[in-house]
């Protein structure tokens, strides 16, 4: 057996769940490009010793996070409100002319606001067509991706930065140290580091084992942030529970000794610790959870198809592509993904091979079951497809557990 070393202090993982064969999450096709399309074995293990859970393999990141990655964050209204009010509560708490850099600036929706404001700002993303979206909102991007070299440049072109902002890009920067390090050398000494991403906690009680595909390389808890960000100078001075992404958490980071930690971020590692959240007996226990989730899945669209239902999916989701080639959930079960994305629609989704539609057909006639995979966004869903459950359709969500709601 392969030993793999944790990516952050190197020391031996503890492989709990190994997904096997899986595709690109984002890797949506042609039919003509099915018999290139790529795979890697997707295997996702803890570190005992800082608590981070990771892959142990993952594909190149220009694979991943190439011109055209068609995530947009304004393809949900409430994610971007999320990050406006976020954009609104920072901006408030820093004095003008503040530099202000965001790491995976996606659309610009994040800066947008501190542009509008007039700080001087930079967006560091690699997706041109991204970058094209939010130079169109008065955004300044560096095309490329974060690590120490660009964290150099930007110092020596713009100066050190009063706040680093990052959502849902740590999670997938496996060089994680130099991250760390191009951030000791970006930010003022009083600046902030503010990120986001899913948190393990969530994973966890929510058995969400989707959230594990090949673009989140980590999933963070507080404890493991707090060590980290301790080994290259930091410290975690406040931790906020999210919503988004069905449960993340943020991460509060400043010099040593600049702020107090909040009661709250202390509340949280003692949660964590009670749950054994480094443990690898609680990892083996979750991989049995998924095993029972994923046998219900499938048990129940295998049900459905029997009785003769028509069954589709909604939202062609990163996180679907776990679901999908974990459960080995092809077109025979689920007819197609309904999805807002114009550059998904029309291809199949990846490894799975399911067809994606627009959304607009969904009630061209409605299916009697719609498998959710956008989970995290059920209120914006629900309000905006109250039709379905109108004309008796019925939801089926998988997390916390496989269930039809009527
Ligand atoms: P994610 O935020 O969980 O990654 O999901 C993004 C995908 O979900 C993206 O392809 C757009 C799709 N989506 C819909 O199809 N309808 C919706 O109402 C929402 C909010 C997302
Ligand atoms: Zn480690």
């Amino acid at each position: 057996m392969t030993s793999y070393a944790c990516a952050v202090c190197g020391h031996a993982l503890h492989s709990f769940l190994d997904f096997g064969r899986m595709p690109l999450a984002n890797g949506f096709l042609r039919a003509e490009e099915f018999s290139g399309e790529y795979f890697f074995d997707l295997e996702a293990g803890l570190c005992p010793s800082c608590g981070l859970v990771q892959l142990l393999r993952q594909p190149a990141r220009e694979k991943m996070f190439h011109g055209e990655y068609p995530f947009s964050t304004s393809s949900s209204s409430r994610m971007a409100a999320h990050f406006r009010g976020l954009a609104e509560r920072l901006a408030g708490e820093l004095a003008p002319g503040s530099f202000v850099v965001e790491i995976g600036s996606n659309d610009g929706t994040f800066l947008e606001t501190f542009a509008k404001k007039g700080f001087p700002h930079l967006g560091v993303e690699p997706a041109a067509g991204l970058n094209r979206l939010a130079a169109a909102r008065g955004v300044r991007t560096f095309e490329g991706f974060f690590d120490q070299d660009t964290a150099a440049r930007i110092v020596k072109e713009k100066g050190r930065a009063e706040l680093v902002f990052a959502a849902n890009v740590f999670c997938h920067l496996p060089y994680l140290n130099s991250v760390f390090e191009g951030l000791k050398s970006l930010l003022s000494e009083n600046g902030r580091i503010v990120f986001e991403d899913p948190y393990l906690g969530n994973v966890l009680e929510n058995n969400s084992y989707d959230q594990i595909y090949d673009e989140h390389f980590f999933l963070f808890s507080v404890s493991a942030v707090r060590k980290i960000a301790a080994s290259h100078g930091f410290e975690l001075t406040d931790a906020e529970p999210l919503w988004t992404h069905g449960g993340s958490m943020r991460y509060f980071l400043s010099g040593s000794g600049k702020r107090r930690v909040s009661p709250r971020a202390l509340e949280l590692m003692e949660k964590e610790k009670a749950m054994g959240i480094s443990l690898p007996e609680t990892f083996e226990k979750f991989r049995g959870r998924c095993q029972e989730s994923k046998s219900k899945l499938v048990a129940l669209l295998r049900r459905l198809k029997s009785e003769g239902s028509r069954v589709a999916g909604y939202a062609a989701t990163s996180k679907a592509a776990t679901v999908l080639n974990y459960c080995g959930i092809g077109p025979d079960l689920l007819e197609c993904v309904y999805d807002t994305t114009p550059s998904k629609q029309g291809k199949y989704s990846p490894g799975a091979h399911i067809p994606v539609r627009p959304w607009e057909e969904f009630s061209k006639p409605y299916p009697d079951y719609a498998l959710l995979f956008a989970y995290n966004h059920m209120d914006e869903i629900m309000t905006k497809e109250s039709g379905f459950m109108k004309q008796g359709g019925k939801w089926i969500v998988f997390v916390p557990h496989v269930q039809v709601l009527s």
